[in-house]
């Protein structure tokens, strides 16, 4: 497996296999892998003849009182597990490569990352928008697969890719859950044991929203109320409760086949988002 922490080697490396005819699956990552990112890995290797993981912790991506600084960073293991899942090369770049001091250009969707995660992190996916818009430049991938667990990112990625003319397919692997339900995230560490168990509730209340709604409720507040007080009643710190157009991310008011039921919600410190796809 190739290791690149160089921007230029990586590109050109990548150049190479585009011309001689192999497809190019990429999976970004913001490292400290999981079986989410193995997920994503192996929906790459579906149909790409060639796998690059990029592990970046995106600054530009965190608030400034989030979690960058103590965002879990295990390069080692990472490079391990990308070895041992079949990757071809990993793109580990460190911040001052990433970004140069002067950098003066970023990439902003105006309009689907507003509602949402965008309310409480109004800096997110600007962040979000401008590195995967250079990973693109530097893999120049066939295709880059994001985890639905973000459904708001990909909707968000989708647009940029459309509206720039990228000339990449973007692919959305399902969530991966625990045992227990709970959906897989690197966040998933800060927990501690009450504090899991409390987050346990988000699955849960997706699982209530979604037996209501097949039950004939299509009443989005109804909905919403019950996801709520269920969320509520695990004391977690609710941030939104959404039930969403899952194309146009639109909060509906009668909710159809296909809507979106998406929370993010805080236990203790911990903010963790999931979904689920009626
Ligand atoms: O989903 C993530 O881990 C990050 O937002 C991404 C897409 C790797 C960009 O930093």
């Amino acid at each position: 497996m190739k290791i690149f922490r160089d921007i230029v080697e990586m590109q050109r490396w990548s150049m190479e296999q585009r011309i001689s005819g192999a497809t190019i699956g990429l999976v970004p990552t913001m490292g400290y892998l999981h079986k989410g990112h193995l997920s994503l890995i192996e929906e790459a290797r579906v149909d790409c003849d060639l796998i690059i993981v990029s592990i970046f912790v995106n600054p530009t991506q965190f608030g400034p009182n989030e979690d960058y600084g103590k965002y879990p960073r295990d390069k080692e293991g990472d490079i391990e597990m990308c070895e041992k899942a079949g990757v071809a090369a990993v793109f580990i770049p460190d911040v001052d490569t990433m970004y140069s001091h002067d950098a003066s250009v970023c990439v902003i969707e105006n309009s689907l990352s507003q509602g949402l995660c965008g309310q409480s992190r109004p800096t997110h996916f600007g962040g979000v928008c401008t590195v995967v818009a250079k990973l693109f430049n530097i893999m120049q991938p066939n295709v880059a697969v994001f985890g639905q667990k973000d459904y708001q990112q990909v909707a968000v990625i989708r647009r940029m890719v459309q509206d720039l003319n990228f000339a990449v397919e973007i692919r959305v692997a399902p969530i991966v859950r625990e045992h227990d339900g709970l959906a897989v995230s690197s966040r998933n560490m800060y927990l501690s044991n009450d504090e899991r168990q409390q987050a346990l509730s988000i699955n849960s209340a997706l699982n209530l929203a979604h037996e209501s709604f097949f039950s004939g409720q299509d009443s989005a507040v109804e909905i919403k109320n019950l996801v709520i007080r269920q969320l509520h009643e695990h004391c977690m710190d609710v941030d939104y409760v959404e039930i969403i157009n899952g194309f146009d991310l639109n909060p509906v008011e009668t909710v159809q086949m296909g809507d979106v039921v998406v929370v993010a919600a805080f236990c203790g410190k911990t903010r963790l988002i999931d979904n689920c796809i009626l």
